[in-house]
Formats: structure tokens, C-alpha cells, sequence
């Protein structure tokens, strides 16, 4: 069963929103990548509330998007109203209800990580794209090098604090992402051409050690959404008693510097 993001609606837009500008500069750099323009038809996979969406509204002529979560998609009438809104669909990414050949490109923001069976995914898009057509998944990583920020501090001292009580890599994991070359190779397996690029760097709206503390105990990570509710009280304590007690600086604001890479698929 995918990941409940049903969980995340009431704080998804506040705590995962861009700053003003990032998602068209992030269509901008997916046409470039892939030679689209606002005439061709295009599919994102799990598209959530429509923070990505949004940036292609209303110019294209065909967008659709799918997600496995009905309460995520009810947020983009509210972000796109006053006009048609973008063909929306609920459906899980390894089985699609559309006719083979039906996309120019399909991309997946923020979602393969949610993926255990990404390679189904990956072979659903390939039968939906038009010959020619591309297969673009992104995730939002820091860049290398980049230092570490108040969400990397909380993350580290979070997973340690899990493991302490017991939980073990499976409960922690962060997902398969695209750094994971097994996913460029299972692409080139299928015959088609992959390349990983970096599509665009920007910063994100400024948090300190206190709010992603915060966040953590409210249960705002999906990560956290299959800890049994005592195991996350615990630890939300321990968290919390580390940020008074040994975290420098728990108030400041800082902002994180991230980058869209992208794996982009032709087959
Ligand atoms: C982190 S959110 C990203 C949403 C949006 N792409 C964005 O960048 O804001 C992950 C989304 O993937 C969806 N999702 C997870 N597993 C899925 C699956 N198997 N099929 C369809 N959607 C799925 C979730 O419901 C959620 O809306």
C-alpha cells in the first residue's frame, strides 16, 4: 500500500511550499532538458498538492496529473481555481488508467523515494510516453558539499535517537534515491538511454533546529508514519530534551540550499 500522504494535508503547502519563483524555474529547466513546450502533453505522477503544477497552469494544453492520495489533490482546486483544472486522477504509479502512447513526458517530483516498486512505475510511464517522449524523476537533494542545515542536524540526531529505542534501518530508511545508481541501471536495462543532470539549484524558505524539531514530534515526515505511536513519543521527547539541552544556536534561522537533479529516461 503507498505511503498515506492523506497524513499530510493540513500542514503539506506550509512546510514543502517553494519560495516564489523555484517551480517555474524548474519548468523552465525541464522543457530545456527535454525540448517540450506548452503544446505537448504531459503527465506528472504524484502530484500532490500541485506545488509543481501549478508552474505549467494554465498554459499547457494537456496536463494531467495522478496521485494515490484524493485528499492531497482536493488542495489544487484552491491553488488553481477560476479556471478548467488540470485532468486529475487517483491511481497508484504501477497501474495507470491511460492508453499506451498517450504522454510526451512524464516526471515525478518528490516521489520515487516512495517507491518500492519503482521499477513497475518505471515501466507503467514507459507504455504511456509517444515514441521520442521522456521519462523525467527528480528528487530535491542537497547539493554536495552544501552545509549541513538545521534539517540535516535534526535528521542525523533523529535517526540516532530511533535506533537507540530500537528501530532498525527499515523504520529509518529515507527511501531509494536518485543518487541510487540501481535506478539508472535498471533504466538502461529496459533499453533506454538514462542521464542524471542537475536541473537547477535554489534555497528554501528559511527553518531553524526548533521548528524541524517541532515538525518531527507533530509526525509531519512520512518517514515517521509507520513508527508505532509510543516508539515516536519517545523519541519526540528525547528530541525535544536534546534541542534545550546540546543544540547550538536552536533558534536560528537558516536556509538550506537544495538542488532538483533529475534522472531522465528516452527510451
Ligand atoms: C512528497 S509528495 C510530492 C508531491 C509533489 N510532487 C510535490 O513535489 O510537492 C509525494 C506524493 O507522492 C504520492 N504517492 C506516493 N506513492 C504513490 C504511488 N504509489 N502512486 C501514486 N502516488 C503516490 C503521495 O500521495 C504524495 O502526494
Amino acid at each position: 500500500m503507498p505511503v498515506n500522504y492523506d497524513n499530510a494535508v493540513d500542514f503539506y503547502d506550509a512546510t514543502r511550499g517553494y519560495r516564489d519563483g523555484v517551480v517555474e524555474r524548474y519548468r523552465d529547466a525541464l522543457f530545456d532538458l527535454t525540448g517540450a513546450d506548452d503544446s505537448a502533453s504531459i503527465l506528472e505522477l504524484g502530484i500532490g498538492s500541485g506545488l509543481i503544477a501549478r508552474a505549467f497552469y494554465p498554459a499547457l494544453q494537456r496536463y494531467v496529473g495522478i496521485d494515490y492520495s484524493l485528499d492531497m489533490m482536493r488542495l489544487i482546486r484552491g491553488k488553481l481555481a477560476g479556471g478548467p483544472l488540470p485532468l486529475l486522477t487517483q491511481a497508484d504509479a504501477r497501474y495507470l488508467p491511460f492508453a499506451p502512447a498517450s504522454f510526451d513526458i512524464a516526471h515525478a517530483v518528490r516521489v520515487f523515494h516512495h517507491l518500492p516498486n519503482w521499477p513497475e512505475c518505471i515501466d507503467e510511464a514507459r507504455r504511456l510516453l509517444r515514441p521520442g517522449g521522456a521519462l523525467v524523476i527528480v528528487e530535491n537533494i542537497p547539493p554536495a558539499g552544501a552545509d549541513p542545515p538545521p534539517w540535516g542536524i535534526v535528521q542525523d540526531k533523529w535517526d540516532d535517537i530511533l535506533r537507540g529505542l530500537g528501530v532498525g534501518d527499515d523504520g529509518i530508511g529515507h527511501g531509494i534515491w536518485l543518487t541510487d545508481e540501481s535506478m539508472s541501471e535498471y533504466i538502461r536495462s529496459t533499453g533506454a538511454a538514462a542521464k542524471t543532470v542537475d536541473l537547477l539549484r535554489y534555497r528554501e524558505k528559511p527553518v531553524s533546529p526548533r521548528i524541524m524539531v517541532e515538525r518531527r514530534a507533530a509526525g509531519m515526515f512520512s518517514s515517521d508514519w509507520s513508527l508505532p505511536e509510543t516508539i515516536h513519543r519517545a523519541a519526540a521527547r528525547a528530541l525535544q530534551d536534546w534541542l534545550e539541552r546540546e543544540c547550538e544556536a536552536p533558534d536560528d534561522m537558516v536556509e538550506r540550499e537544495m538542488l532538483f537533479r533529475a534522472v531522465i529516461a528516452r527510451w
